[in-house]
């Protein structure tokens, strides 16, 4: 059910990175040149600048639109207080979002956000919006609901559409389909950037989801009860006219489980987590302390895989990690969160086959390990930029154990001058391929002498 995608789907993006330079002066180019040509039609658009913001990614520049599409001073409406805006950022690398004030009603069943206006010809601009953090992503993107966003004249509108549920809060509509079933990309492409939208309202928000998946979501409702104090709108088939004064449509999004405390709105990865351990309760801080503590026995968690890239002699590494001193636990992390947190949390070291369970790293203790392994197929840098990055940058410490040819199952079925042990990147060009052989057929039986000093390297980690 869960397909793993983290995987398959991010070679385009390591490639595009990969293209550098060149495309985004291409881009920049060609932006330039739009803005050259419609600049004749953009009379109403006060605000369009184009500016670079530093260090998007891997210091590459990023191209950031600071337009303000909608944006209308009206005397009569600002006298009564009641001020229409909206301002959204198209340009952005990976997610795109609006934020909004003023009359607003959101049409469920219509994939429709109304916006008042008093001067039709002030508002003509309706944008479309599809709000999921994973724009390059031409898959994750096409199952995703696209929302449009209108202006209306004050008199249509009170004809069209008046209020059914009048909000006192703010709304914050986001998508949880793409790739969300998948634990990481939950994590990643949903809850990170709904926590950088929405903290700030201090749960005084109103969530309203589109691409609902209740059992899904459900998963992570602890986190989205910390996030907001109102129960979830599905908003996808509600045929009420939800009524706010403030709306932010779409998820900002800095970089996957990183967030740059620079940049706006100023929360960092440790501010995420302290935010998990307050939301699921969780009681330990660090890890254990091995030189101040030197008779207790650090926790292992060893996670098993049940269906690809399992580890085949799980028992032999149990015993190792008991001979040097470990108190052993192996577990198929499952569906439900509260046990699956609860029990990395009471862990020292989590190891596991690269895969969206490793995401769970999030709730190790403080100065505790984790320890990737990784199998054939040049997954170097995928391990790297989704687990080893964001652990370190995190107070985890990270440890990689590249397996040899002799320790995966490959070997059993596929000739030694094979292209997945020859050039895996170059079998990585045939994604379909590559996904089944790496990904789904390939199990890890682990060579228990090699892996020793990994295992001996955690522990001198804890010291
Ligand atoms: C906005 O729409 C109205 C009515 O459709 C039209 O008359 C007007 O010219 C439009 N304004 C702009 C700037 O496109
Ligand atoms: C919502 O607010 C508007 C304007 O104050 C009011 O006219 C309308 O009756 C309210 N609707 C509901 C359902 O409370
Ligand atoms: C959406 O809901 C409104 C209000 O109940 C209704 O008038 C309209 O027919 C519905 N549209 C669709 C496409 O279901
Ligand atoms: C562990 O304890 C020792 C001695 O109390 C201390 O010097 C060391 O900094 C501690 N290590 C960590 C990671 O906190
Ligand atoms: C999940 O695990 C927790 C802790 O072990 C338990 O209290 C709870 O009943 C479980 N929930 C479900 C739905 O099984």
């Amino acid at each position: 059910m869960l397909r793993e995608t983290i995987l398959s789907r991010s070679f385009s993006r390591n490639d595009q990175r990969r293209l550098g330079c060149g495309a985004f002066l291409c881009c920049l180019l060609t932006a330039l040149s739009v803005f050259i040509l419609l600049r004749p039609y953009l009379g109403h658009i006060p605000a369009l600048t184009l500016r670079l913001s530093p260090g998007y990614g891997h210091g590459l520049f990023a191209m950031r639109d600071e337009s303000v599409l909608m944006r209308r001073e009206d005397p009569t409406e600002a006298n009564r207080g009641s001020k229409q805006d909206a301002s959204c950022h198209l340009s952005e690398p990976v997610s795109d979002y609006c934020e909004m004030t003023g009359d607003i009603r959101v049409l469920g069943n219509l994939s429709s956000i109304l916006i008042g206006s008093s001067q039709a010809e002030q508002m003509n601009t309706s944008q479309k919006i599809r709000p999921y953090a994973r724009k390059p992503d031409t898959n994750a993107m096409k199952p995703i609901q696209e929302w449009s966003i209108l202006p209306v004249v004050k008199g249509d509108r009170e004809q069209v559409s008046p209020c059914t549920h009048n909000h006192s809060v703010p709304a914050v509509l986001f998508s949880f389909g793409g790739y969300a079933g998948n634990n990481f990309h939950a994590i990643a492409d949903v809850i990170v950037p709904l926590f950088l939208t929405s903290r700030r309202f201090n749960q005084q928000v109103q969530f309203l989801v589109t691409n609902m998946v209740p059992w899904s979501i459900h998963r992570y409702q602890a986190i989205f009860n910390h996030l907001s104090r109102y129960e979830i709108i599905d908003i996808d088939k509600d045929r009420n006219v939800h009524c706010f004064s403030k709306a932010i449509i779409g998820l900002k999004f800095h970089e996957e489980l990183i967030l740059y405390p620079q940049r706006p709105p100023h929360y960092s990865m440790k501010d995420f987590r302290e935010f998990l351990r307050t939301s699921y309760s969780l009681g330990r801080m660090t890890a254990v302390n091995l030189s101040s503590s030197p008779g207790q026995r650090p926790r292992l968690l060893i996670i098993s895989r049940s269906k690809t890239r399992m580890f085949t002699n799980v028992l032999e590494i149990v015993a190792l990690a008991e001979s040097l001193g470990y108190e052993v636990t192996v577990s198929e992390l499952t569906h439900n969160t509260t046990r699956t947190v609860q029990a990395v949390n009471s862990c020292d070291v989590m190891m596991g086959v690269h895969g969206a369970g490793l995401t769970n790293f999030l709730f190790l203790p403080d100065n505790a390990v984790l320890i990737q392994v990784v199998p054939i197929g040049g997954l170097d840098w995928h391990a790297r930029r989704y687990f080893g990055d964001p652990a370190r940058a995190m107070k985890v410490s990270y440890v990689e154990y590249q397996i040899k040819e002799e320790e995966s199952s490959l070997i059993n079925e596929y000739p030694r001058d094979h292209l997945v042990f020859r050039d895996p990147d170059e079998l990585k060009k045939d994604r379909p391929a590559f996904t089944s052989i790496c990904l789904e057929k390939q199990n890890v039986k682990i060579d228990v002498n090699r892996f020793r000093g990994t295992l001996a390297r955690a522990l001198d980690l804890l010291r």
